[in-house]
């Protein structure tokens, strides 16, 4: 009963899609459990690129069936809008090999009104989101008041849902964000327009998933985000708004913790972030642009710059012991042919004392110098590269200093953006 989590161990966008999707050949099932459409994960197939957001990156691969369980928010509108447009690029898709959470939260365009509106209240103090409503439906959901999947199809039961929603909701925004509020007829036509359209893949993913593991299916549970934007563990309040660490897998699926057979940790070999928040390995010179451009860092969702800087074992530690992980998986590689050195940051600065452990104060976080070993580069290119043994041998130091300073053993090296540019130095199925 192999159930393997694949889970970022940075900001995000540390090319869980491409793992996940090469480590869908062998999994029966794949399946979401936390974030929503604010997630962009990138798949290239003989140089056709993909994105999904909410789909699972396994719906690539013929045959298998993908879940969007219960921890997930979803934007029925996007939803409908991702499923349509991969079945244009000939991507099948059907309630076969697609199903969604009865209990899986809806995105409501009045969710997505607040996230922007707040937002700009915060003015320089905001979080940067991705204004796809992400927040203020997860507040919903912990209040209470959320709006599921399954409340979608029971016709006034959903009317009197939104309208009681909109008592305090349109007051918010017309009162407070001085703009525009919400008719509750309006969104429940539109809405159960979408649920239609979505019906046939609606259904009870808790019990699906279970009778798979029951039944020794290898079963991949692709995490969104990444451990630093978790909710609870991360660079709080500079975060999403669920658990992106390997725990919510279960709650966000329904599965027991003692299901759980091994936790992939994905670490791209610098880091990037997207949005405010502290970055205490950011690279502000034309250095941190040089990644930019050739690691392609802007956003798969929004489009916007990432901010680029070096790995940074603190943040690292901290993501391996919150994720429990059983290996780990480094990306992009190649992005770092031809430098002629790197930096690894071993610890933190802050008023003359030295930090090993994240500080769990934000505005100490805020200000943490970060101390650096600095190590050659290597001047040949990693591109593509299948064999561990044919990487250049600073390569391979960097490496194994990453697994000797992590304590986990590197069990995935990603050369490219292609399904084929990968070392698999161990199988996960
Ligand atoms: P995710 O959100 O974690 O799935 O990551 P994103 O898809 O947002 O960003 C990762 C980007 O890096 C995508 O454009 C991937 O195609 C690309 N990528 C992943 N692995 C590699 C790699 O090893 N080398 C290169 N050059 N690109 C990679
Ligand atoms: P994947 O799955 C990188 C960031 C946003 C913002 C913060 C809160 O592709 O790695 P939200 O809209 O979630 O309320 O925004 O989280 N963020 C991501 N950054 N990758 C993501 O997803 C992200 N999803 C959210 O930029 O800083
Ligand atoms: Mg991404």
């Amino acid at each position: 009963m192999p159930s393997v989590i694949v889970v970022g161990l940075q900001w995000g966008d540390e090319g869980k899609g491409k793992i996940v999707d090469v480590l869908s050949e062998k999994a029966d099932v794949v399946a979401r459990f936390q974030g929503g459409h604010n997630a962009g994960h990138t798949v290239v197939i003989n140089n056709e690129k993909f994105i999904l957001h909410v789909i699972p990156s396994g719906i690539l691969y013929k045959g298998k069936k993908c879940l969007i369980g219960n921890g997930v928010v979803v934007d029925p509108a996007s939803l409908v809008k991702e499923i349509e447009g991969l079945i244009r690029r000939n991507v099948q898709i059907d309630g076969s090999n697609l199903l969604l959470s009865k209990h899986a939260h809806v995105i409501m365009p009045y969710h997505i009104a607040i996230d922007q509106e707040s937002e700009k209240l915060k003015g320089s103090k905001s979080i940067g989101t991705t204004g796809r409503g992400i927040g203020p439906t997860y507040c919903d959901k912990i209040g209470r008041t959320g709006i599921r999947i399954s409340d979608l199809y029971q016709g006034e039961l959903f009317r009197s849902k939104l309208k009681s929603n909109l008592l305090h909701i349109n007051f918010l925004l017309e009162n407070l964000y001085q703009s525009k509020g919400f008719n509750p007829d309006e969104i429940f036509e539109e809405y159960s327009g979408y649920a239609e359209k979505l019906r046939e893949h609606v259904a009870d993913t808790d019990i699906i998933i279970n009778d798979a593991i029951n039944s020794n299916k290898n079963v991949l549970l692709e995490g969104a985000q990444g451990t630093l934007l978790d909710i609870d563990h991360g660079t709080y309040p500079y975060v999403t708004s669920s658990n992106s660490t390997a725990g919510g897998a279960c709650t966000g699926l329904g599965i027991g913790p003692t299901k759980i057979t091994g936790v992939l940790g994905v670490i791209k070999a610098y880091t990037t972030r997207v949005g405010g928040g502290p970055f205490p390995t950011e690279i502000h010179d034309s250095l941190g642009e040089l990644i930019r451009e050739k690691g392609g860092e802007y956003g798969a969702t929004t489009g916007r710059p990432r901010r680029c800087g070096w790995l940074d074992m603190v943040i690292l530690r901290h993501s391996v012991r919150v994720n429990g992980l059983t290996g780990i998986a480094i990306t992009k590689l190649d992005i770092l042919d031809g430098l002629e050195s790197l930096k690894i940051c071993t610890s933190y600065k802050y008023n003359g004392r030295i930090y090993n452990e994240f500080p769990k104060e934000i505005n100490i976080f805020n200000e943490c110098e970060p101390v650096y070993e600095e190590i050659k580069g290597w001047k040949e290119s990693t591109s593509g590269i299948t064999d561990y043994k044919k990487l250049p041998e600073r390569a391979r130091e960097y490496i194994e200093k990453i697994q000797e300073m992590l304590g986990v053993e590197v069990q995935i090296i990603s050369t490219g953006q292609r399904r084929d540019e990968l070392i698999k130095i161990k199988e996960q199925f």
